[in-house]
């Protein structure tokens, strides 16, 4: 980064009278992050010239001119030779200074009807949408691991918890549809928030329109978006669009972070209820027997990260009056992290969870020590026409003198289970089977492993079309 003006107030105006220091330059300027929205700046500016060349507002000669510039600059810039200037502030100024020194004239008649107020959120809005598109299939990636998991797992059994204690058996394929659901209303909410950032605010102009003849449908139509933001002061002031997209990332989040907390559990030696491929975790530098899950650990710490930025910017937004404040240029560098590290995690996950090998036999061995089944004897009581009350009493006293032996219920003889309640016959071992346990609840949305394997097909046709 060079300081190609001696003193940024040279790139307003004779308007000042003394320099800012050194501080103040740094302090103000954005270039060192914002540059990131060079491409969708000069594809804003394009579509911008071509509309100002269209109504007349701008020759031919200069459109070229302006054309042929900022190719060179976009070479320039991936080619990582353009030289960013501190002094220019931001990726704008640099920008258009530059195509000036390249074409002259014609550059500096680029900014006609338009300012970086409603530049800079034009840019924005470009940058994040296609952003928007590259995590949706991401998720998308993800969501095909754990239905993946799922068809293969439909018949695996595990405790399911609630308090975190034994509750009743369920499948591990059903286990993982429950995080697919949860990431598929993160992507609708994604695809959601995407309609409002896909709207165009260039042609607001600083904050009150323009005297000049523009025409923002035309420029919207060249940009790609179905609609133009329609009152000019809000159009350049609210980031409301980018808070939404980052409060729909911080559930993306969130729900990464309870997945992981549970991968963290089942790799421990207490549950052994899943083996995580190495590439996904470190060892110890004094342990040697250690393998530390890192990858679902740092993910879960990255959360509060992408919940912060989400603050962070509705803190930006709260105190802002009407219409745009520097302010704003603060709305970068949380959107840009929260892009990075959703992308990153998701991308870790959708590896991480096709390579997740469930450990049967420790799966089941927790139900059995759990009593799992023991809702089962109840309902088939029920079934026979006790009431669910008195049902319940009766397996209470089963489960405790399973206790009391250290045994399953299960293994419990048919004599032991009856003096419990005479209704009891020998059909009963099939409902204390968790087999028979799974298989019962055999509807929409049950953990049967018939529902699980429909469900994982159907939403397999979904993420596949
Ligand atoms: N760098 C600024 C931002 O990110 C661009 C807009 C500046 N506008 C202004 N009037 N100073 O918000």
């Amino acid at each position: 980064m060079t300081n190609s003006l001696n003193n940024k107030n040279e790139a307003w105006s004779g308007r000042f009278a003394e320099p800012v220091s050194e501080l103040v330059q740094r302090y103000t300027a954005s270039v060192g992050f914002d540059q990131r929205l060079a491409e969708v700046d000069i594809q804003g500016s394009l579509a911008h010239a071509e509309m100002l060349c269209h109504v007349g507002l701008l020759s031919t000669e200069d459109f070229q001119a302006i054309e042929k510039g900022m190719a060179t600059i976009l070479e320039d810039i991936r080619s990582g030779r353009f030289e960013w200037s501190v002094a220019l502030e931001d990726v704008h100024l640099n920008i258009e200074k530059r195509l000036t020194d390249l074409v002259g004239d014609a550059g500096k008649r680029l900014h006609t009807a338009r300012s970086r107020n409603d530049q800079v959120a034009t840019d924005i809005r470009l940058w994040l949408r296609a952003e928007i598109d590259v995590i949706r299939l991401e998720l998308k990636a993800l969501r095909l691991a754990l239905v993946s998991q799922a068809e293969a797992h439909a018949d695996t059994i595990m405790p399911g918890f609630t308090h975190l204690q034994v509750a009743q058996p369920i499948s591990f394929g059903h286990h993982m549809l429950a995080y697919e659901a949860m990431f598929a209303r993160d992507d609708e909410r994604l695809a959601d928030a995407r309609r409002r950032v896909n709207r165009l605010p260039l042609g607001a102009a600083a904050l009150a329109g323009t005297s000049y003849p523009i025409d923002r449908e035309r420029v919207a139509k060249t940009l790609g978006f179905e609609a133009l933001c329609e009152n000019s002061l809000d159009a350049v002031s609210d980031r409301d669009f980018a808070i939404e997209f980052t409060a729909a990332c911080a559930l993306i989040m969130t729900h990464i972070s309870r997945l992981s907390e549970e991968l963290i559990l089942w790799m421990t030696s207490r549950y052994g209820f899943i083996k995580l491929p190495d590439r996904f975790c470190t060892g110890s530098s004094i342990m040697p027997q250690k393998k530390n899950p890192d990858v679902p650990e740092l993910a879960r710490g990255k959360t509060g990260r992408v919940n912060g930025h989400l603050v962070a910017l509705l803190t930006l937004m709260k105190g802002q009056p009407l219409a745009y404040n520097k302010d704003n240029q603060e709305d970068k560098e949380p959107l840009f992290d929260t892009v990075d590290t959703v992308r990153d995690t998701l991308k870790a996950f959708a590896d991480m969870v096709a390579g997740i090998e469930p450990q049967v036999d420790a799966m089941r061995a927790a139900v059995l020590e759990g009593y799992a089944t023991a809702t089962d004897l109840a309902d088939y009581l029920v079934k026979k026409g006790l009431p669910f009350r008195d049902a319940h009493e009766a397996v209470a006293l089963a489960v405790r003198q399973a206790v009391e032996k250290g045994c399953s219920l299960e293994n419990l003889s048919l004599a032991e289970l009856q003096s419990f309640h005479p209704l009891i016959e020998d059909d009963i071992y099939m409902v204390l089977r968790p087999e028979g346990a799974l298989e019962a609840r055999d509807h929409v949305g049950g953990t049967a492993p018939n529902q699980v394997r429909l469900q994982a097909a159907k939403l397999k046709k979904l993420l596949s079309a």
